[in-house]
């Protein structure tokens, strides 16, 4: 089914609902692809869906449009999940011009040998695209996601591709139907695990975009937003890029053996509740890359335990922090690291190295050999109570 959004413009995306799992990012809510059509005297389509869906795609836009009609086809982003059905579209109306930015249509080309042939139209930062009474004006986003990621927008309308984004499966379109404090979450999740590396770029374009006024937002992914409920987005990402999103948390991240560990991460975190801050408990061999990189997103420290296995920290950890470290959660964070071993200590070190190496600041650290004593216990308390220490 399509919807009408507004006057012009109709939503002919399609809605993920299996999907678990996004390049290693655990989407537990599913995935919505967005794709928009603009009905003035140029019918216009703004970005198309993952290939997987292009059967269900072209049978929703011969529903309101035919598609040898289409005189335009806006790629914001050439990264798959939106360009995917390019080459379909391409391929019923081969004189479809795609209007792109210069990188993306390298990347079209390169992705699609089969669009070397297609009419492309570049445009740049406020170029603009008549399509009878309305005006396209695009803006480019370079590395939010990718280096050829732009935006463009319609009076107040803006197509904003993957910020404001959130995966989510609904048959809802606008956030006034929905739940907003999941739309919030997921935005926020969708930011620590895809946008937070790009967080220096991103703050451009949102300080740029809160100039505009904008009445309707269209994500690439999720739900829209229209009217008072842009001011959510906008709020969500305002506390991103002016890190104001961390609050009096810190997260504990341990992966145990014979449940050593456990209990020490338990003691650590009894010490961060006793100095007001709230422990975030996760366990590594349970816990998604996609939850970690989000409550790191939420806290502003970190405690880590591991038992040593194979000389080595445990592999579920290893991967989680390699994860989050490449996602730039680590950058400038305190942590503390603990862990128990049978007679090698070494994943200990191994933490401290890790996370150094992704620049993030250890406050202490304590290990021990098989079971904690009573005395080795207060340690782990007072470990606890180091790291919120450190924060003050
Ligand atoms: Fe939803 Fe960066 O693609």
């Amino acid at each position: 089914m399509t919807t009408q959004l507004t006057p012009e413009v109709t939503w002919t995306g399609v809605v993920d609902w299996s999907l678990r799992m996004f390049h290693s990012y655990a989407v537990p809510d599913g995935v919505t692809y967005n794709s928009y059509l603009i009905q003035d005297e140029q019918l216009t389509l703004v970005d198309t869906v993952k290939s997987s869906y292009a059967s269900e795609f072209v049978h929703k836009l011969q529903q309101v449009v035919k598609i040898e009609d289409l005189k335009y086809l806006i790629s914001l982003h050439a990264e798959p999940d939106h360009s995917g059905c390019i080459p379909t579209i391409f391929g019923l109306n081969p004189e479809i011009v795609i209007v792109c930015s210069t990188p993306a249509q390298e990347i079209l080309k390169t992705i699609y040998p089969q669009l070397k042939s297609a009419n492309f139209m570049t445009v740049t930062n406020e170029s603009t695209l008549q399509l009878g009474k309305n005006t396209l004006k695009f803006r480019m986003t370079p590395m939010q996601h990718w280096p050829e990621s732009m935006g463009c927008s319609m009076g107040d309308i803006l197509f904003s591709s993957d910020i404001f984004g959130q995966h989510l499966a609904s048959t809802e379109r606008y956030v006034d139907d929905f739940d907003v404090f999941r739309v919030i979450m997921r935005m926020e999740d969708y930011a620590a695990n895809i946008m937070n590396p790009f967080r220096v770029n991103v703050t451009k374009t949102i300080q740029y975009y809160a100039e505009q006024n904008y009445q309707h937002i269209f994500p690439a992914h999720g739900l829209c937003f229209q009217f008072d409920n842009c001011k959510v987005a906008f709020e969500v990402y305002i506390k991103f890029v002016e890190q104001k999103v961390k609050q009096n948390k810190v997260v504990v991240v341990y992966d145990s053996m014979y449940g050593s560990t456990a209990k020490a991460a338990q003691i650590v975190a009894q010490g961060i509740l006793s100095k007001g801050f709230e422990p975030v408990l996760l366990n590594a061999e349970t816990s998604s890359n996609a939850e970690i990189a989000y409550a790191l997103f939420k806290s502003r420290a970190l405690c880590v335990g591991s038992a040593t296995l194979n000389n080595q920290m445990m592999p579920d950890l290893d991967a989680i922090l390699t994860y989050a470290g490449q996602l730039q959660h680590l950058k400038g964070m305190k942590f503390c690291a603990f862990g128990g071993c049978c007679w090698a200590g070494t994943a200990l070190t191994q933490i401290v190295n890790k996370l150094n190496e992704f620049g993030a600041e250890c406050v202490g650290q304590f290990g021990w050999i098989l079971k904690c004593d009573d005395q080795q216990l207060q340690h782990l308390f007072e470990l606890g109570q180091k790291i919120v220490e450190a924060l003050e």
